[in-house]
């Protein structure tokens, strides 16, 4: 069999506690399905990388891990010591646009035996995946501070969209749909305010969505897309997002399913030019850092979608179905309503498979 090789970075605060059980599962599921991974551990990328040598990366850094099959990632940010946007521009950002990974794709599903805040919502009846454009839109460096210091200063910040950009994250979009039951597509949009870039952004979903008659088609404003996650979470199958929109959409899309800690995400680079970056969609919460209390399932159903993007479907199931039952009737965090740590849990999903 294929040996795969990952990257290992666990970065800042709870990264560092959950990458551990991230790995437990992986090699739990790598001994039952005859697997090898080589694992590479790398401490850069972090703050404390940064406090001892100025800047979040060594100057190689694109050329030590050229040759990987994946990275898996926890978390970067430790805001006490290092401005957020230095040690993100620094690191994470820099993944996703020099590794090209211009998908980013968060799972939203409400499990069993969690409890939802939403009203009335059973297992099932929240269960989508939001595609969020990974390298560009609001995500820019253009713009600057003018008469800085004065009662006149003004900033500018740009957002750049390209067609390539655009066409090719709603081809994703509207394939993934195409592929699933409910063939149903949700454009997040704003077209009434933001009214160059997003009616474009409109025209380019109808452009790329005439190749897909059999999709079903809902663009939305993006204030009430937010407030029918919440209230009609039974409406959505795909959503479609711009960067800024589609990070917002995937930290309230969890919240929703009761906790942010079980929240996934895969930046993938499709075409496999590069290594791909499995990563939860939280941050590095120093608030809880250092109590070893943070859920890793978001870390570990990372690793499940790693496996799966390599060609592993039986594994990433095994892992899913582990989850699942853990959920349903094992050990579970704070964050879920338990008292279990974070090794409790990674240990109890391990076990499982
Ligand atoms: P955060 O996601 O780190 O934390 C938000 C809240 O959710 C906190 O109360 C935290 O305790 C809780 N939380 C997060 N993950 C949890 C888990 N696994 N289990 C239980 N509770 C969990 O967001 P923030 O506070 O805005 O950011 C903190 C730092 O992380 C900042 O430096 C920020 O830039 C960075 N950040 C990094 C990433 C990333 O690396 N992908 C993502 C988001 C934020
Ligand atoms: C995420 C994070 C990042 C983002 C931050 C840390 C730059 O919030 O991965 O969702 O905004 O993309
Ligand atoms: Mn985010």
């Amino acid at each position: 069999s294929k040996t795969y090789k990952i990257a290992v970075i666990p970065g800042d605060g709870i990264g560092k506690e959950v990458m551990p059980e991230g790995l437990r599962v992986l090699e739990a599921a790598a001994r039952r399905f005859g697997i090898r991974f080589e694992f590479t551990h790398i401490a850069w990328a972090s703050c404390d990388y940064y406090q001892q040598t100025g800047q979040m990366m060594p100057d190689d850094w694109k050329a030590q891990l050229q040759g990987q099959d994946a990275i898996f990632f926890g978390a970067v940010g430790w805001p006490a010591t290092v401005p957020d946007h230095v040690s993100l521009w620094g690191s994470l950002l820099k993944f996703r646009r020099e590794f090209d990974q211009y998908i980013n794709l968060r799972p939203v599903r409400l499990f069993e035996g969690v409890p939802c805040p939403l009203a009335n919502r059973k297992p099932g009846e929240i269960d989508y995946l939001v595609v969020r454009e990974n390298t560009e839109g609001e995500y820019t460096n253009l713009g600057g501070v003018m008469y800085a210091g004065t009662d006149r200063e003004i900033v500018i910040q740009e957002s750049v969209y390209s067609r390539f950009g655009a066409d090719r994250v709603l081809k994703y979009a509207f394939e993934l749909a195409q592929g699933r039951p409910r063939r149903h597509l949700t454009v997040a949009t704003k077209s009434n305010g933001i009214a160059i870039s997003m009616p474009w952004w409109d025209g380019r979903a109808d452009a790329v969505g005439a190749g897909y008659p059999s999709v079903t088609v809902d663009k939305q404003h993006i204030d009430i897309l937010s407030a029918r996650f919440v209230l009609q979470p039974g409406r959505f199958d795909v959503v479609v997002a711009s960067n800024l929109f589609g990070d917002i959409l995937s930290d309230l899309g969890p919240a929703t399913t009761g906790t942010i800690g079980l929240a996934p995400s895969a930046n993938l680079n499709p075409e496999r030019n590069f290594p791909s970056l499995f990563e939860p969609v939280h941050g590095s919460a120093p608030d809880i850092y250092g109590k070893n209390i943070a859920n890793p399932v978001a870390m570990i159903w990372s690793g499940a979608l790693m496996l799966q993007f390599l060609g592993e479907q039986a594994a990433h199931d095994a892992i899913l179905k582990a989850i699942e039952q853990t959920l349903a009737s094992g050990p579970r965090t704070r964050d879920l309503g338990g008292e279990a740590d974070t090794t409790e849990m990674g240990k109890a999903i391990a076990e499982l498979i």
